[in-house]
C-alpha cells in the first residue's frame, strides 16, 4: 500500500515537473499547433505564349474568411495538371496580395484597376509602410517564392478582418497581382526577365505613362500583353498554356493569446531624407521600387554594386522576422542599426539544375532571419538597408526590399498551468511560478524519501528510468 502511494506520488510529481519545465515566455501559445489550418487555392488562369507577359489583377480571390490570424502565405506557379512550372519556362517577376474592404454589393468593373485610383466603394488594407501606396502588398515575392520562409514565428501572427477595424457595411476581400513572363524559346532570357525596353514591343510605358528619360528596363517596359522576341525557328504552335498561381495559406481563427505583428516593407529606392521636423511616417516616403545596376569598369572579381539607404523608424516595436527580396544578380542584403550592429542578413539561394525550385541561374529562395530575441526598435531610430548586386554585367529593373514583421509588444511571461496558478501580472506570475516550483520540489523530495524507505524495506529495486 505504502509502496503504491510512493510510486504514484513520484509519477504525478514528475508530470508536474515536466509541465513546469516546458514553461517558456511563449507558452501562451501552447496548443496552437493543433489549431493551425492550411488550405491551398488556385488563382484564375493566366494564358501564356512563348515571349508573352501577363500582369494580371484578380479581385475577390479565395481566402479564409472571418477574423483570422495568418501564419504563412506561400505560392508557386503550376500548370493545368497541377505540376510546378520552372522559372526558365515562366519567370515570376512578382506576385503580391492586397486585402481591401469593399462596400457590400459593390459591383466592380473588371477593366478598372482599383490599385490605380480611389473611391468610396473600397479601402485598401496596406502593409504598415514605409513606402507610400506604391508598395501595398501584405504578402509578396518573386522568383524566390518556392524556397523562402514566410512563417510568422510563435506566438505571433498577422491579424486580418478584426471586427473593430472593418468599416460598417464593408467586407474584406483579397486582390492578387501576378506578373509572369513566359521565356520559352526567347532570344534573350535574362534580357526578357529584366524587362529590357529594347526587347519588348512596348510603345509608351504601362498605362500610357511616358518613360523617364534614360529608362532602360523594368516594370514599365514589360507590362501586360507585351511581347519579348522568340528565336527564329522556335516552334511557336500549340504552345499556349494556362497557368495558375497556387497559394497556400496557414491560419487559425483569431484568439486573444496571439500577438499581432505588422508587416513593413523597407525599400532601398526610398527617396526619404531626414528634414527638420521629420517624423519618418509614410506620407514622407516615395519609393522608386526598381533601379539599375551599371556594369563595373574593371572586369573580374570584386565587381559588387552596393546600395544603401538609411530610414528613420516611425514606430516602437520588436522585429521577429526579416527577409529580403532581390532579383538575379543579387548577392545579399542586410538591415542594421546606425552604429553598424547587424539585425538581419538575407542571402539569395541560386539553383543549379533544371527542376522547379532549383533552376540554374535563378534566385530560387532567400534566407530569412528569426532572431532568438526579438530586436527592439525605438521610435525615431535610424536603420540602414544595404543591397549588393554583382555588377560583372549590368542589370535593369532590380529591386531591394526588406520585409520585416514587427510586434508592438512581447509575450507576457505568464504561467500556463491550471487557472489556479495563473496570475494577472508579470511579478505575480513569477511568484506563482516560484511557488509552484517549490511545491513540486517538496513533492518530489517527499516522494523520493517515501520511495527510498520502501526500497529499503523491500530490498533493491532498479528505478529503471
Ligand atoms: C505586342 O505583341 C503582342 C503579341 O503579338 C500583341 O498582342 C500586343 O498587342 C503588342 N503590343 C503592342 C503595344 O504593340
Ligand atoms: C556588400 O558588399 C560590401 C562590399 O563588398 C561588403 O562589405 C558587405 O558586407 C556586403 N553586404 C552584404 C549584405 O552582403
Amino acid at each position: 500500500m505504502a509502496r503504491h502511494l510512493g510510486t504514484s506520488l513520484i509519477s504525478s510529481s514528475f508530470a508536474l515537473l515536466v509541465i513546469a519545465l516546458t514553461i517558456s515566455p511563449s507558452h501562451g501559445f501552447l496548443g496552437t499547433e493543433k489549431k493551425i489550418k492550411s488550405a491551398a487555392f488556385l488563382s484564375p488562369k493566366l494564358e501564356m505564349n512563348p515571349g508573352s507577359v501577363a500582369n494580371s489583377y484578380f479581385y475577390d480571390m479565395d481566402f479564409p474568411r472571418g477574423h483570422i490570424a495568418v501564419k504563412s502565405f506561400d505560392a508557386e506557379v503550376v500548370d493545368e495538371a497541377g505540376n510546378s512550372v520552372p522559372l526558365h519556362e515562366t519567370y515570376i517577376h512578382h506576385w503580391g496580395v492586397m486585402p481591401y474592404y469593399a462596400r457590400k454589393g459593390f459591383k466592380q468593373d473588371p477593366d478598372r484597376n482599383l490599385v490605380l485610383g480611389s473611391g468610396s466603394d473600397y479601402v485598401f488594407v496596406n502593409n504598415a509602410g514605409l513606402c507610400n501606396d506604391v508598395v501595398r502588398p501584405m504578402f509578396g515575392k518573386g522568383s524566390e517564392t518556392r524556397k523562402t520562409s514566410t512563417y510568422v514565428p510563435d506566438p505571433y501572427a498577422i491579424e486580418f478582418d478584426s471586427p473593430e477595424e472593418r468599416p460598417d457595411g464593408y467586407e474584406l476581400k483579397w486582390l492578387l497581382n501576378i506578373h509572369a513572363i513566359d521565356t520559352r524559346g526567347v532570344v534573350d532570357k535574362s534580357g526578357c526577365t529584366e524587362c529590357r525596353c529594347d526587347l519588348y514591343n512596348m510603345t509608351t510605358g504601362e498605362y500610357g505613362r511616358a518613360l523617364k528619360p534614360g529608362y532602360k528596363g523594368g516594370l514599365y517596359c514589360c507590362y501586360d500583353k507585351t511581347q519579348c522576341p522568340v528565336k527564329h525557328g522556335f516552334d511557336n504552335g500549340e504552345k499556349t498554356r494556362s497557368l495558375f498561381l497556387k497559394y497556400t495559406v496557414r491560419w487559425f481563427d483569431w484568439d486573444s493569446s496571439v500577438i499581432p505583428v505588422k508587416v513593413y516593407a523597407l525599400d532601398v529606392t526610398d527617396t526619404w531624407e531626414r528634414k527638420e521636423g521629420s517624423t519618418g511616417d509614410i506620407p514622407e516616403h516615395d519609393c522608386l521600387v526598381e533601379y539599375d545596376v551599371e556594369p563595373c569598369k574593371a572586369s573580374g572579381d570584386g565587381c559588387v554594386d552596393v546600395k544603401k539607404k538609411s530610414l528613420m523608424m516611425p514606430f516602437n516595436g520588436y522585429i521577429v522576422y526579416g527577409g529580403a527580396h532581390q532579383h538575379s544578380g543579387g548577392v545579399g542584403a542586410s538591415l542594421s542599426r546606425e552604429g553598424g550592429e547587424g539585425i538581419c542578413t538575407s542571402r539569395p539561394k541560386y539553383g543549379n539544375g533544371v527542376e522547379p525550385g532549383n533552376e540554374a541561374g535563378y534566385i530560387v529562395g532567400m534566407t530569412t532571419c528569426y532572431p532568438q530575441e526579438p530586436v527592439k526598435v525605438s521610435y525615431g531610430e535610424t536603420l540602414t538597408l544595404e543591397f549588393n548586386y554583382s555588377n560583372a554585367v549590368g542589370h535593369t529593373g532590380v529591386m531591394g526590399r526588406f520585409y520585416i514583421f514587427v510586434a508592438q509588444q512581447l509575450p507576457e511571461p505568464e504561467i500556463s498551468l491550471p487557472a489556479l496558478f495563473q496570475a494577472q501580472t508579470k511579478s505575480e506570475s513569477f511568484l506563482a511560478f516560484l511557488a509552484v516550483t517549490m511545491v513540486v520540489a517538496i513533492v518530489v523530495l517527499t516522494a523520493a524519501v517515501v520511495y527510498r524507505r520502501q526500497n529499503r524495506e523491500d530490498g533493491y529495486q532498479s528505478l529503471g528510468i
